[in-house]
């Protein structure tokens, strides 16, 4: 009787044994098949869902065999069937994608995706100076003027005081229109000054950014084109005082709380007196070195009173009203901030070059 009934679970194991052997065999042959599918159609794609994902598809049909499967084999087959329920699942997913996207050029397009790491463009370094000026005499009430890079002699020259053999209206330093003897490319952003003087009565406070152009032979310490930045105030009393006052804030507002200036009596035809104004050298703080030729000061701009005969000649009454004027080089002031050895590398448009500021935009 012992033995009967040991045959019957032996038989049974057996039986059982084998069950899951088929199942595991049957999983495999099935994951083959998935993977072969092919669908002209979504009608195909659906008959492919219905036979094997359905209530009465294949996989349910395992589901309940599943079931006969020993507790001990569980596990195993159980994890085949569910590899094959996601292989089904994945493989149907994907020839409806492929069918949908045939003949639908916007399918492959992720509208989700970043827009990184599509690179942004870099300001130019002497675009972010320019704005660093401009922002700090705004700050001081000066207001933005602009005029025109293609003058005539009388903005650029005449109006500023220039004697009519002066040698900056000389063919080596001033580029002319053709055929149009007048008609030149400013030299220098002081001709800005007098657009703005004819146009405005006093008070006036313009900055004024802008190119120049000077019939130079290009090198690293000099180029055909330039920039510059004007400033001018025009009101009743306006002093030397309030000029040096205006300037020593701009040159710690740019180049550090610490910054010193000294003004050197100098000369130009539109200002009387006019001065050069030095910086402390913001490279070694003053102390001396290659870069201010160990001097300790650099020179960054030019300035003074503006003569009264510039004032009538631009229509302003010189009995009434005074005024100052100051222009820089922005090459000068970034070469200063960001010790740019040559000149043409702003021209260049080397993005390499370019890039170095990104940090600073
Ligand atoms: N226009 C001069 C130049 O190009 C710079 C300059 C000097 C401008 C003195 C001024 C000034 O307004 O007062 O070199």
């Amino acid at each position: 009787m012992l033995f009967c009934t040991e045959m019957i679970t032996f038989a049974l194991f057996f039986k059982k044994n084998i069950i899951s052997k088929d199942m595991v065999a049957k999983i495999q042959q099935l994951l083959q098949e998935i993977d072969g599918l092919q669908a002209a159609s979504a009608e195909e794609v659906e008959a492919l869902r219905i036979k094997y994902l359905s209530k009465k598809g294949v996989v349910n049909a395992l589901m309940a065999d599943f079931r006969a499967v020993p507790v001990e084999q569980k596990k195993e087959v159980g994890m085949k069937l569910n590899e094959l329920k996601t292989a089904a699942q994945a493989k149907i997913n994907t020839l409806k994608e492929a069918l949908a996207g045939a003949g639908d050029t916007t399918a492959d397009l992720d509208l989700t995706r970043t827009a990184y790491p599509i690179g942004l463009g870099t300001r130019h370094p002497l675009t972010i100076v320019k704005n660093e000026i401009v922002d700090i005499f705004s700050r001081l009430g000066f207001i933005l003027a602009e005029g025109p890079e293609v003058e005539d002699d009388w903005h650029v020259y005449s109006s500023m005081n220039f004697a009519e053999d002066h040698p900056a209206r000389d063919m080596q330093d001033t580029f002319f229109v053709e055929a149009h003897p007048d008609i030149i490319l400013r030299s220098h952003t002081s001709s800005v000054q007098s657009r703005v003087m004819e146009s405005t009565q006093p008070p006036i406070r313009v900055i004024c950014p802008g190119r120049v152009y000077r019939n130079e032979a290009i090198s690293a310490r000099a180029h055909c084109f330039f920039h510059q930045v004007e400033g001018l105030y025009i009101d009743k009393d306006v002093s030397f005082t309030d000029l040096k006052q205006v300037l020593l804030l701009f040159a710690q507002e740019m180049f550090g709380a610490d910054t010193r200036i000294r003004l050197r009596p100098s000369y130009f035809p539109f200002t009387e007196p006019s001065a050069e104004m030095d910086i402390s050298c913001n490279i070694c703080g003053g102390k001396g070195c290659s870069f201010c030729k160990h001097t300790g000061w650099v020179e960054i701009l030019g300035c003074g009173m503006v003569d009264p005969a510039v004032l009538e000649a631009n229509g302003i009454d010189s009995t009434v009203y005074t005024g100052y004027a100051f222009g820089m080089g922005i090459e000068r002031i970034t070469n200063l901030k960001y010790q740019v050895k040559d000149l043409r590398m702003f021209s260049e448009n080397d993005t390499r070059f370019l890039e170095e500021f990104e940090a600073a935009n």
